[in-house]
């Protein structure tokens, strides 16, 4: 199984990919969790890509497909993979079609923008793993400690109000056209074209 998750910041890609990942056993590749861990690293990617981020802006569509390119060549892929966050303009999902690379389903998660700056300024993070909690709508069984390996939980530096703001402009500005490039290639019904859903992202996290 190969998927896309779409959707704003906040949507819940990362909560549902958590589940999705379980029932299909495939790896999550999330280039937002990649470009944490090189940041936690300290590596030079890591730490040019620090700086965008805290601004809210995209890092560079060349230094984003070379990563992923790379992961998907790793055994645990082999079966398939969730993209999440990936691709994210119209230059990344190029690239992938350009480079052979077949998907099953695009799953577009619709939530809100007022509903999004509630959800990012309750989210606590597990570094780590990238397990996601909120303090109210999804919380961890103890306070303040990841579910799994009761390691202490954070907050994302990029989960400030003005910073989510920008992330949700350039999302609008750059990755919701994304939509409709999957969505035409869904409907065209080519050999090779995904299956293409829309989700209401504002139920419980279960449903
Ligand atoms: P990335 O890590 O991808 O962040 P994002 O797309 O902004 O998405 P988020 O992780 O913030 O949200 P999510 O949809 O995963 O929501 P979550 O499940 O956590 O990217 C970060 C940065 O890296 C970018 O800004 C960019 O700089 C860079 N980057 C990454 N990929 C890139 C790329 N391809 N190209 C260029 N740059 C790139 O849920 C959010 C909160 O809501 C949680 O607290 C959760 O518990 C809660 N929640 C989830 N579902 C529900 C529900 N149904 N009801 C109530 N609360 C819910
Ligand atoms: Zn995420």
């Amino acid at each position: 199984m190969r998927l896309i998750l779409l959707g704003a910041p906040g949507a819940g890609k990362g909560t549902q990919a958590n589940y999705i990942k379980e029932k299909y056993n495939i790896p999550q590749i999330s280039t937002g969790d990649m470009l944490r861990a090189a940041i936690a690293a300290g590596t030079a990617l890591g730490l040019e890509a620090k700086k965008v981020m805290d601004t809210g802006g995209l890092v560079s569509d060349d230094i984003i497909i070379g990563l992923v390119k790379d992961r998907l060549t790793q055994p645990d892929c082999a079966n398939g993979y969730l993209f999440d966050g990936f691709p994210r303009t119209t230059p990344q999902a190029d690239a992938m079609k350009d480079a052979g690379v077949t998907i099953d389903y695009v799953l577009e998660i619709n939530v809100p923008d007022e509903a999004i700056v509630d959800r990012m300024s309750g989210r606590r993070v597990h570094p780590g793993s990238g397990r996601t909690y909120h303090v109210k709508f999804n919380p961890p069984k103890v306070e303040g400690k990841d579910d799994v390996t009761g390691e202490e939980l954070v907050q994302r530096p990029d989960d400030k109000e003005e910073t989510v703001k920008k992330r949700l402009s350039v999302y609008h500005e750059q990755t919701e056209i994304l939509l409709t490039y999957y969505g035409d290639w869904a409907k065209s019904g080519k050999p090779g074209a995904p299956k293409y859903r829309k989700i209401a992202g504002v139920g419980p996290v279960e449903s």
